[in-house]
C-alpha cells in the first residue's frame, strides 16, 4: 500500500467550556487511502462531526499530527491552511446550507471564486455539475422550490467546485426521506466511479455505511473502536 492521503496520529481535541476543559478527541489514529471511501460512524455526541472538521482542516487537533501526502499539515498559518482546504476537500452538510438568495447555479459558482477555477469557465463547470447530479434543468431555480434531496444535490454540486480529492460528508441523508436517501447514496457512488473522488462520509444510517463504505469506522466516546480493513489496493 502506497502513502495514505491523509495520516491522524495520536490526535486530540480539547474544547475550553468555562473553567472546564473537556476533551471530545482521544488519542485518534487514522488513516485514509487516496480513492476509497469511508464510513463513521458513532452516537450523537460520539466527536463524529469534530473528527470530520478535523480531517477537513476546517478545525485543528489540540494534539497530535494531520499529514496529507506525508507531509505535516498539523501548524500551517490560516491562510496556508485555507487556501489547503479550498483545494483539496468539499463539504456537505445535513442541513444544506445554500444561499436562499442565490439561484441553483450561483450556490455552485461561489467557492470558485476562492478556487483555481478560471473566472470565464466558472458558469460552464457549475452547470456541468448540476447536470452530474441531475439538476441541468433546475439551474435558476432558488433553493426554497426544490425538495430537501434536491437541495441536498446542489450542496453536493457546490462541494465539488474547485475538484476537491476529498469530499466529506456529515450526516447528508439526516435530514430526507427514503428516496431522496436513496438518490445521494447513488450519487456518492456515480461521483466516486466518475471521478475517483476519496470520499468521508459520517452518518447513524448502517445501510448508507453499508453501502457507501469500503469499510466503517466507529467512533464511541472519542476513541476509534474499530477501523475495519481497508480493501483498496495499491495503487
Ligand atoms: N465548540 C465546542 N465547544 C465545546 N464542546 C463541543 C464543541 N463542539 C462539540 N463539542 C462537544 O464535543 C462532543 C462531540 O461533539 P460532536 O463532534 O459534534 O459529536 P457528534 O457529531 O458525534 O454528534 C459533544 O459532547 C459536544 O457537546
Ligand atoms: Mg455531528
Amino acid at each position: 500500500m502506497g502513502e495514505p492521503l491523509i495520516e491522524l496520529v495520536d490526535v486530540t481535541k480539547v474544547y475550553r467550556r468555562d473553567q472546564a476543559q473537556v476533551c471530545v478527541l482521544h488519542g485518534v489514529g487514522l488513516t485514509v487511502a487516496a480513492g476509497e471511501r469511508m464510513a463513521i460512524m458513532g452516537r450523537s455526541g460520539s466527536g463524529k462531526s469534530t473528527l470530520l472538521n478535523i480531517l477537513g482542516c476546517l478545525d485543528e487537533p489540540t494534539t497530535g499530527t494531520y499529514r496529507l501526502d506525508g507531509a505535516d499539515v498539523s501548524h500551517l498559518p490560516d491562510d496556508e491552511l485555507s487556501r489547503l482546504r479550498n483545494r483539496t476537500f468539499g463539504f456537505v452538510f445535513q442541513a444544506f446550507h445554500l444561499l436562499k438568495g442565490l439561484t441553483i447555479v450561483e450556490n455552485v459558482e461561489l467557492p470558485m471564486e476562492y478556487g483555481e477555477v478560471p473566472a470565464a469557465e466558472q458558469r460552464q463547470r457549475a452547470l456541468e455539475l448540476l447536470e452530474l447530479v441531475g439538476l441541468g434543468h433546475r439551474t435558476d431555480h432558488r433553493p426554497s422550490e426544490l425538495s430537501g434531496g434536491e437541495r441536498q444535490r446542489v450542496a453536493i454540486a457546490r462541494a465539488l467546485a474547485n475538484h476537491p480529492r476529498v469530499l466529506l460528508a456529515d450526516e447528508p441523508t439526516g435530514a430526507l426521506d427514503t428516496r431522496a436517501q436513496r438518490l445521494i447514496i447513488d450519487l456518492f457512488l456515480k461521483i466516486h466511479a466518475t471521478l475517483g473522488t476519496t470520499q468521508i462520509i459520517v452518518t447513524h444510517d448502517p445501510k448508507v455505511a453499508d453501502e457507501l463504505g469500503h469499510r466503517t469506522v466507529r467512533i464511541s466516546d472519542g476513541r476509534i473502536e474499530a477501523e475495519g480493513a481497508c480493501v483498496i489496493a495499491a495503487s
